[in-house]
């Protein structure tokens, strides 16, 4: 049985020497603040680099010199083969098969790519179900699909708010609306994650309700991947993207994954847009007409792969395949829930967490909504050596990370929290 909490240093302290993970924070390179380091709470938004980066980077850099075009084979990682070595960890991380994931592009782009894939509206059935307050490039990217075929978003898209007076959504009314839209419903799009609210969704429940009326599911799992534990292909999810400068520290704007089910992954007449990177490896460089598929996930990519934005990923997937996911998801629960109890013992501040309480609903991030001083408090924080999120209009997020945090971080935030009067 775990101990109760303690509000001390010492406490704090003795947790990380317990920690199993606690040797993979000296791998991190931690922003400095007045030559410490500073209390890193912002990797729901971009993850630390790794040390490994930079010889990793090197090592590409000096593999381009030595062979130019030829690095494609004879590269320690040929580039031509670049991407593959993404699948297994990332089909790890999700809870696919490896043919199901594929790391390419950016989240956005990739969000584009599989509702061209999945949002087919025909027959009536031209509807999207998707959570309000969902991350402005979701929203934009859902409005212009609509508007692309013709419908009006006021009209097609059905967004599922919070009840009156409360911050997150209730399972039972994603399920209720999914079913009352029936067969007008095409397509189910939520985040794993809410971005602002930290909320961890029912994707399996989800699916399976749209699966019902006969629509396609999928997710946005910004927030989700690496994160919390998936089960995609368990879960019969469609489709799925994702970035990976959050909890996966691959660094600004690194390249993006996306996930798609085996049943249209494998079928060459599910649609998607085409590039030769996609097409069959045997006949890739036959240059001749006419796209024909590759297996799986890997045929929606288009380009070939962006060698240099991938190397941090491939640093960071190397670290998760070592911390596993199951030891990062407890030490994660165990310390949310340490910030959560040191953050009730303040009382002079008014704020109220909207994250939900239970952890089978939330991963690593809390939300602190402040009824007033809300940014005068995140300004302090931020002169105090305390690098969190402030997302209008009154939201501070703070995510402790299992793979680089600690304890102890989250006792200098509550102390730091305390002396601001
Ligand atoms: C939930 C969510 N969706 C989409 C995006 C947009 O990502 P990108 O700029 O990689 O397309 C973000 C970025 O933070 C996000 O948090």
């Amino acid at each position: 049985m775990p101990q109760p909490f303690e509000a001390t240093l010492e406490y704090a302290r003795s947790q990380d020497q317990i920690d199993i993970l606690h040797s993979f924070r000296e791998r991190f390179l931690i922003p400095q603040h007045n030559d410490k380091n500073s209390v890193y709470f912002c990797g729901n938004s971009l993850g630390l680099q790794s040390s490994a980066v930079k010889y990793l980077m090197n090592a590409e850099l000096d593999d381009w010199a030595k062979y130019g075009v030829e690095g494609h084979f004879e590269a320690k990682s040929p580039w031509f083969s670049y991407h593959q070595q993404f699948a297994a960890p990332l089909a790890k991380i999700v809870g696919a098969k490896k043919e199901e994931v594929v790391a390419m592009n950016t989240l956005t782009v990739n969000l584009h790519l599989l509702l061209l894939s999945f949002y087919r509206p025909k027959n009536g059935r031209y509807k999207i179900i998707m959570e309000a307050g969902a991350f402005p490039s979701d929203q934009y990217a859902i409005e212009t699909q609509v508007r692309m075929y013709g419908y009006d978003p006021n009209e097609a898209i059905i967004e599922i708010s919070p009840r009156t007076g409360a911050h997150t959504i209730e399972d039972e009314d994603i399920l209720k609306a999914i079913a009352d839209a029936g067969d007008s419903l095409a397509v189910v799009l939520f985040g794993g994650v809410n971005y602002y609210t930290g909320q961890l969704f029912d994707m399996k429940a989800i699916t399976e309700a749209a699966h019902t009326v006969g629509a396609y599911c999928g997710f946005d799992l910004a927030h989700a991947v690496g994160n919390v534990p998936l089960q995609l292909h368990d879960w019969q999810v469609d489709f799925a993207c994702w970035c990976s400068y959050k909890y996966l520290n691959s660094g600004p704007g690194a390249v993006g994954g996306a996930y798609v089910h085996e049943l249209h992954g494998n079928n060459p007449d599910t649609f998607r847009l085409a590039g030769w990177w996609g097409n069959d490896e045997q006949n890739r460089f036959k240059m001749q007409k006419g796209f024909v598929p590759a297996n799986g996930a890997a045929s929606w990519q288009m380009s070939n792969a962006p060698v240099f934005n991938m190397v941090a990923h491939r640093a960071s997937l190397d670290l998760f395949d070592k911390a596993t996911l199951p030891a990062l998801r407890e030490k994660s629960i165990r310390m949310t829930a340490y910030m959560e109890y040191l953050l009730a013992q303040l009382s002079h501040l008014s704020f109220t967490i909207i994250t939900p309480k239970d952890p089978a609903k939330r991963g690593a991030q809390l939300s602190l909504l402040f009824a007033n001083r809300g940014r005068e408090v995140f300004d302090a924080l931020t002169a105090n050596g305390v690098i969190a999120d402030w997302r209008e209009p009154n939201v501070i997020r703070i995510a402790p990370v299992p793979m680089y945090n600690n304890f102890e971080d989250c006792y200098r935030f509550f102390e730091i929290l305390n002396e601001i009067k």
